[in-house]
């Protein structure tokens, strides 16, 4: 069911968030690694081939008449279906084209070697980290099985051969991924989007961070309460730099910077 009053309060947010906000066109970034970040992850414009394939794999996938069943895990979906055609499910609740796109650039600036992704639905974000580097160790986590088998499915399809999905919650899966990841330099999260479990995975995967890292939220805005969330994680004594790009949050732990919150257009 769609909540009116979240879309109205999401539609204000937008607008202060747009009034604040920062572009790396102009000069209101002052940290260096943070001007870098803009300029080369979030506004860069061009695109190369591997990013086209992936995209002409995920419109062939949208046009697929297979159905498949919502998931029983994390917050759930806010449409009312119990099942739906591929296509929605990509549009709905995949990375679309823009955010893919980011993470593709995020892994590449950071030149990531091992990547974990809490939610890997059918794969399509997945595909976007392996394009970027793909010398990379991959390990994504999937709780519901008919996902993380279309999800391999296409992983072979697309010769994505550095990705190891791993079945079952996150509860169980995340520690087997932290032995097979003991040091992470990008992780995704983009599972559960309710409170206590975010910040539960978060600490987990605290234990296993270098200078270097970076840490990327999907739907900060879902809810009130992912808000409030992410909020409790910028503020977090570890990360030294956090950065809000309206549906998505990052978070920094450079030690050599003061810690510092940016709004950057998106
Ligand atoms: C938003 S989708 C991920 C989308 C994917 N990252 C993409 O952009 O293509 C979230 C996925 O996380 C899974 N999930 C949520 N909570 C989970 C949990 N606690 N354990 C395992 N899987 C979970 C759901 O089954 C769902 O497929």
């Amino acid at each position: 069911m769609i909540d009116v009053n979240h879309s109205v309060k999401l539609a204000q947010d937008f607008m202060v968030y747009k009034m604040s906000s920062k572009s790396s066109a102009g000069h209101g970034i002052h940290s260096p690694l943070v001007y870098s970040f803009a300029r080369d992850v979030v506004h860069k414009k061009e695109r190369d081939r591997y990013i086209d394939e992936i995209e002409w794999y995920r419109d062939w996938q949208i046009q697929s008449p297979l159905l498949i069943k919502k998931s029983h895990h994390g917050a759930g979906s806010k449409l009312p279906y119990n099942e739906m055609p591929i296509g929605r499910l990509i549009r709905s609740s995949s990375v679309s084209s823009k955010h893919g796109v980011f993470l593709y650039r995020l892994a590449k600036w950071l030149d990531a070697k091992q990547i974990l992704e809490l939610g890997t639905s059918v794969g399509i974000s997945t595909m976007y980290l392996s394009g970027a580097q793909p010398h990379a160790k991959i390990v994504s986590l999937e709780g519901d099985r008919e996902r993380a088998l279309l999800a391999k499915h296409s992983f072979d399809y697309m010769e994505c051969n550095n990705i190891e999905v791993i079945e079952g919650d996150f509860d169980i899966t995340l520690s087997t991924a932290l032995c097979r990841l003991p040091v992470l330099d990008m992780v995704f999260f983009d599972g559960n989007h309710s409170a206590e479990p975010t910040l539960k995975y978060f600490k987990r995967c605290l234990g296993h961070i270098h200078t270097n890292t970076a840490f990327v939220f999907d739907d900060i805005r879902w809810s009130n309460e992912m808000f409030r969330t992410w909020q409790v994680i910028a503020n977090h004594s570890s990360v030294s730099v956090s950065i809000d790009l309206f549906s998505l949050g990052v978070v920094l732990f450079r030690k050599d910077i003061p810690k510092q919150h940016f709004v950057i257009n998106f």
